[in-house]
């Protein structure tokens, strides 16, 4: 897919769905955004051996170039399901437009149209508390590798959502 909105015309361009020929595309903006190897490792553990949900993880293209993504995958936290969010990335020069913000609720308003209930992600709350996630109690879940609790952040998307947020959290989609 592609798109003639450019950085300079000031529009962001349009946010569709990852089409799944598109995850080379997607897997190079990540590693542009993030360098090799700065995955964070706990949320890494929960896409390996799984799918992201190609219904509800976005991208935006613009003039043939991958410029924005953000994937969901599924996952369980103790015996409930729920959505991982990430990586989620935003091609330099695409920065500080609302693109990011415009990504991340796209994503959520999605996985709710879908019945996902909650969403949890590794990241930072001063991003994420503007839209919508908290930081998730230390001690209520258990992640599959080390991570700073602080980091741990969840959006409720479902009345009572949050108060079964609690247990070992793993992958859903073991295919
Ligand atoms: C994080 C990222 C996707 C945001 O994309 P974006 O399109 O610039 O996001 P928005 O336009 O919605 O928001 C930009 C604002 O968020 C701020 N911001 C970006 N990353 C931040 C972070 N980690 N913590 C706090 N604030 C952050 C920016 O400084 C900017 O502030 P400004 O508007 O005052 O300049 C992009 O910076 C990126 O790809 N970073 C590298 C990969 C990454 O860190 N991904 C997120 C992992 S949790």
């Amino acid at each position: 897919m592609t798109d003639s909105s450019s950085a300079a015309d000031g529009a962001l361009p349009p946010l569709v769905l990852e089409q799944p020929n598109e995850a080379g595309a997607v897997d190079a903006l990540i590693e542009r955004a993030f360098g090799p190897g700065r995955y964070v490792k706990a949320a890494e553990r929960l896409r390996e051996h799984n799918h992201p949900l190609l219904d509800i993880s976005y991208v935006a293209w613009s003039e043939g170039v991958l410029v924005g993504c953000v994937r969901m995958w599924p996952i369980r936290i103790g015996a409930t399901p729920a959505v991982l969010l990430g990586p989620f990335a935003v091609e330099p020069e695409w920065r500080s437009r609302g693109l990011g913000a415009a990504l991340i609720l796209r994503a959520c308003e999605a996985a709710e149209a879908a019945g996902h209930a909650l969403i949890l992600l590794v990241g930072d709350a001063p991003y994420f508390e503007p839209l919508g996630f908290q930081a998730v109690p230390p001690g209520r879940i258990v992640m599959p590798g080390p991570v700073d609790p602080a980091r741990v952040m969840s959006r409720a998307l479902a009345p009572g959502a949050a108060g079964v947020l609690t247990g070992i959290v793993q992958a859903a989609d073991r295919s």
